[in-house]
């Protein structure tokens, strides 16, 4: 049953599989409309039916590439031109666990294209948008593997891009503060997904099931830090204090980089 009429459309990217299929589920739930992107148009009709018929949501399938500035483009699009577009989730990307030196250029260029480009390039469209209308929300899925190199496994291309969504996101922030836009990070731990195939198929070793969260969990969580209002939302972390401290931390040594005078260590003697 429709909850309510006047939430609008959340566009969801990645939505065919794992978290992007939940949080298509989740929002048609609370009565979004939705717009459903991936490359998989099969799948995408599937999930679109089941939540017409669960939720008496209308959800529209949007199949594009957005490794390619076309499907980037298509989803740009009805960005602009959708007035009744009230949520972007910049979900899709992949990873691929492997050192750079491992990793193909194509798959380089690629993943950046995804991981990178799209996201950036949709929070711009919906940015503009949103602002012009003094409302609407972005959600930026990064991953908490761009804090730091992980121990043991070589997600150097990922990991980086994912880096890169941290430091946009809050940048856009910053961007959007007393717009009425609102711009949230999402970032999951480890989630049950297809993406662990996707990043290595089955010759990757299982992780330990008490850091390996449920899609479903993830989720709901991040429902849940949506409408607490919080504008980092890490499903997994329990000690909200250690991002504070991240972000106190980093906010001092920015102050700290920039100064005209060489480090004393350098023994320039100035
Ligand atoms: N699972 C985790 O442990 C975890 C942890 C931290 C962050 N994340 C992030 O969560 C997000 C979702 O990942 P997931 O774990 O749910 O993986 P997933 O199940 O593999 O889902 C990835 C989604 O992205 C879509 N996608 C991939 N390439 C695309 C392209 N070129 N153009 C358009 N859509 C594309 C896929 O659809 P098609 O193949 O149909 O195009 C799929 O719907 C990703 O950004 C991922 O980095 C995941």
């Amino acid at each position: 049953m429709k909850l309510s009429g006047n939430l609008g459309t959340a566009i969801v990217t990645g939505a065919s599989s794992g978290i992007g299929k939940l949080f298509a589920d989740r929002l048609a739930a609370r009565g979004y409309d939705l717009v459903l992107v991936a490359r998989r148009e099969d799948r995408l009709r599937s999930i679109a039916a089941d939540l017409q018929s669960r939720f008496s949501v209308r959800a529209d399938v949007l199949v594009a590439d957005l490794s390619e500035p076309a499907g980037v483009a298509s989803v740009s699009d009805r960005i602009s031109s959708d007035s009744s577009v009230s949520m972007l989730v910049n979900n899709a990307g992949y990873s691929t666990i492997k050192t750079l030196a491992q990793t193909p250029d194509e798959v380089i260029a690629n993943m950046i294209a995804l991981n990178i480009t799209a996201l950036t390039t949709l929070s711009k469209a919906a940015i503009v948008r949103f602002t012009e209308r003094g409302a609407g929300t972005v959600v930026n899925v990064g991953s908490g593997a761009g804090f730091a190199p992980f121990p043991g496994i070589g997600i150097p291309v990922y990991a980086s891009t994912k880096a890169y969504v941290f430091l946009l996101t809050k940048y856009l922030q910053n961007e959007v503060d007393g717009t009425g836009v609102s711009v949230r990070l999402v970032l999951p731990g480890a989630v049950v997904s297809e993406g662990w195939e996707v990043a290595g198929g089955a010759e990757l070793e299982p992780l330990p099931d008490a850091i390996v969260m449920t899609t479903e969990d993830c989720v709901d969580a991040v429902m849940s830090g949506l409408d607490q209002g919080e504008p980092v939302i890490a499903p997994s972390l329990a000690d909200l204090t250690l991002l504070e401290a991240y972000d106190s931390a980093s906010g001092t040594l920015l102050q700290s980089m920039f100064s005209a005078q060489p480090a004393t260590r350098y023994g320039l003697g100035k």
